[in-house]
């Protein structure tokens, strides 16, 4: 089987009902990043930054998966599929996907703030202060703020390199490193972009713009692919 390697972002979650960063009214616009999703941010005000994720996943918990996701899922009955996202919600698992790696974190997930490598599931919406982990110290959001390293980008580098067919869906391709992936695809190999607004990148010769949303973007990139629904 082909290996497609999938780069998702805010804008796959968007129809089930997510805002994005970006977009007018989106995230970004409500909240100053170095408020809520900066190391410096915990520092100063963590209940500020408790409260913002437990709003965000109080949001994950009443929406479901799209037709995208779900596309996705379809694709693996002709492709191996991996998911690389860069959405710390879990509606590519939710959908049924069954590898995705999440370059940003998860939402529901939290880990020590004195050994990172302790992480712990978060089973409904809330964290809160005095939520200790094993080693008896407070548990934060499982994110990739601002300023902090990408752990799971070595992984996702090795991942792009074997892709046969990479697709970008819903992102802006503004935020780094996670926007360098394309450049990892080998030459050649084609790299789909679906996306209802062209993000602001040097378009190569490999690159097919498929302006659309997510859902309707992902039927159009199943005929590209020659794959007929079953549905
Ligand atoms: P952005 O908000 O930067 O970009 C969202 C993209 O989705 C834009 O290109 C939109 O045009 C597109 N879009 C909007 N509606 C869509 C739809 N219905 N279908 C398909 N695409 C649609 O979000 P990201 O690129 O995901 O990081 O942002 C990257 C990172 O920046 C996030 O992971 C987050 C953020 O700050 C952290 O919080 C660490």
């Amino acid at each position: 089987m082909k290996k497609l390697v999938v780069l998702s972002g805010a804008g796959i979650s968007a129809e089930s009902g997510i805002n994005t960063f970006r977009d007018s009214g989106g995230l970004w616009e409500n909240h100053r990043i170095e408020d809520v999703a900066t190391p410096e941010a915990w520092q100063k005000n963590p209940d500020l930054v408790l409260d913002f994720y437990n709003e965000r996943r109080k949001q994950a918990l009443s929406v479901e998966p799209n037709a995208a996701h779900y596309s996705l899922v379809e694709l693996e009955k002709h492709f191996d599929v991996q998911i690389i996202t860069q959405n710390v919600d879990n509606l590519h698992e939710k959908a049924g996907s069954k590898n995705v790696i999440h370059l940003h974190g998860e939402l529901f997930k939290s880990q020590s703030t004195e050994n990172p490598e302790l992480v712990y599931d978060i089973a409904s919406w809330e964290l809160k202060k005095g939520d200790l982990c094993e080693l008896g110290s407070q548990l934060r959001p499982h994110i990739v703020w601002f300023g902090e390293a990408v752990p799971m980008m070595d992984i996702a580098i090795d991942i792009t390199e074997e892709a046969d067919i990479f697709v970008v869906i819903g992102t802006s391709l503004a935020v780094y490193p996670a926007a360098g992936l394309v450049h990892y695809v080998s030459a050649g190999k084609p790299v789909y972009i679906i996306d209802p607004a062209k993000p602001d990148i040097t378009f190569k010769k490999n690159m097919i713009f498929i302006q659309d949303k997510a859902s309707t973007g992902m039927e159009k990139l199943k005929n590209e692919l020659r794959i007929t629904s079953d549905v």
